[in-house]
């Protein structure tokens, strides 16, 4: 593993043993052990986009390795913001960190970095891909339920990024994913490629009901992601019947678990009630973000 760039890089031992780095760092932390794996080591935090979580996670993360990360806005500091190659500000950031993690719209500017800057680049979420999220929610269930394997996941909502890393994510870990999006709004085709191999460990239907059936595991997104702003109006009404509420959940098995990626749009993709219902689970999904991330630092840094 090089880099992090979407969860179809991973293979499935890959996948696993972040997991397994991730509880044993998590572990360290509770009991007070002290893990400098980076020391001395650098990572630059690249954002296009607003975020809490990511930033902050990625900041006290390699502070709790021993290493040091450094925000970068690419919007309104950085050159990039001002016309500078991606290729370009690669190459520069390779030589001075030993790491990049970015945030960014396309896709395509994630792997240039890669490709470019000599370093491993960790992608902390792009209109395609949010493969640490996804660490994150796959350590969770793993963590309540005691296994992946065999549990039911259904994701409800908007097929955009999250979507389309966790279908990768639930498949790869060896967990049947149900998909449940309006029409128009269905995954990425590369993703519903992939699942195809899957064979009926996957479905896709624009039917809540039919996909949360029996799920272990309830999952949604905001319905107006970054960059969607302007469509509000037209994707509040696109996505109505989407919601995850108590009546949608009274068809899954009664202990199932609700995810969050978070930030939640509470009242539209998620009822209040029912978030404040499952926000233990959603909090600790949260708070896997450092955990996770940590394990990706550590392997692709530091040769764990
Ligand atoms: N879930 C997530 O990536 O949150 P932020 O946008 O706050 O980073
Ligand atoms: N789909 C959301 C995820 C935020 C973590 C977005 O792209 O804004």
């Amino acid at each position: 593993m090089k880099h992090l760039l979407k969860m179809s890089d991973l293979t499935r031992e890959e996948l696993f043993h972040i997991l397994d780095v991730a509880d044993e760092l998590k572990a360290d932390r509770k009991a007070g052990r002290a893990h400098p794996l980076l020391a001395g080591k650098s990572l630059a935090l690249i954002f296009a986009k607003p975020s809490t979580r990511t930033r902050a996670s990625f900041q006290v993360g390699m502070y709790q390795l021993g290493g040091l990360a450094h925000y970068l806005n690419a919007v309104t500091e950085m050159q990039l913001g001002y016309g500078e190659a991606i290729e370009d500000t690669a190459r520069t950031l390779g030589r001075y960190y030993d790491g990049i993690m970015i945030r960014t719209y396309k896709q395509s500017d994630a792997e240039a970095l890669a490709q470019w800057s000599g370093v491993p680049v960790i992608n902390g979420l792009t209109d395609y891909a949010h493969p640490c999220q996804v660490l994150a929610d796959l350590m969770t269930i793993r963590e309540k339920k005691g296994r992946l394997e065999g549990q039911k996941l259904c994701f409800v909502g908007d097929g955009n990024n999250m979507a389309n890393s966790l279908i990768v994510g639930g498949l790869m870990a060896g967990m049947q994913v149900s998909a449940v999006c309006p029409e128009g709004c269905e995954p990425s085709r590369t993703v519903l490629e992939y699942a195809k191999a899957y064979g009926d460990k996957f479905t896709l239907s624009t039917d809540p009901k039919a996909g949360a059936q029996g799920a272990d595991v309830v999952y949604t997104d905001a319905w107006i992601s970054t960059g969607s702003e302007e469509e509000q109006l037209l994707r509040r009404r696109h996505f109505r019947g989407y919601q995850v509420n108590e009546e949608l959940l009274a068809l899954a098995k009664p202990d199932c678990m609700v995810l969050h990626c978070l930030p939640a749009r509470k009242g539209e993709e998620i009822a209040v009630e029912t978030f404040e219902r499952h926000a233990d689970e959603i909090f600790e999904e949260t708070e896997n973000r450092l955990h996770a991330q940590k394990a990706v630092l550590a392997i692709l840094m530091g040769g764990r």
